[in-house]
């Protein structure tokens, strides 16, 4: 009886135990990184894009006849929505910028920027 008591308490504990430790283990960090170096950001990666390839008409003023500046986080942003950014990136019959298309490496960072978003930094 008294061993049977004993076998039955440890069970008991054992079983405390097993939960209590496993409700720890699954409280994790709710946010261990919320931006982890793999997301690509206006400031990481867009700004540059638009500076080597954008900038020199969608500058702030324009030049050579660019309807919009893109010199601003706010203005890339708003092209995509309101002026088909994306689509003339990519559209080889009418590109922009107006020489050829970006490398696809480039097209595909400004795609994931979108996706993701519109990440600032
Ligand atoms: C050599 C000058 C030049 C460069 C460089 C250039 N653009 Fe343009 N862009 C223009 C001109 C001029 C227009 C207006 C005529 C047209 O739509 O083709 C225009 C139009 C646009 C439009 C359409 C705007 C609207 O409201 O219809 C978008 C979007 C755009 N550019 C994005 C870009 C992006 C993004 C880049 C860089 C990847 C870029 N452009 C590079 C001159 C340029």
């Amino acid at each position: 009886m008294n061993i049977k008591n004993l076998i039955y308490v440890l069970s008991i504990s054992l079983l405390i135990f097993s939960c209590s430790s496993s409700d720890d283990s699954a409280e994790p960090n709710p946010n261990p990184n919320p931006n982890p170096s793999g997301n690509v950001t206006y400031n990481g990666h867009i700004q540059s894009i638009m500076s080597n390839f954008c900038t020199s008409c969608h500058g702030n003023p324009t030049t050579n006849g660019a309807p919009m500046s893109l010199t601003t986080y706010a203005e890339v942003k708003s092209a995509v929505e309101n002026r088909g950014l994306i689509q003339r990136i990519n559209d080889a019959n009418n590109p922009m910028p107006q020489g050829g298309l970006m490398s696809q490496a480039n097209r595909a960072l400004v795609q994931q920027w979108v996706n993701d978003g519109f990440l600032e930094n």
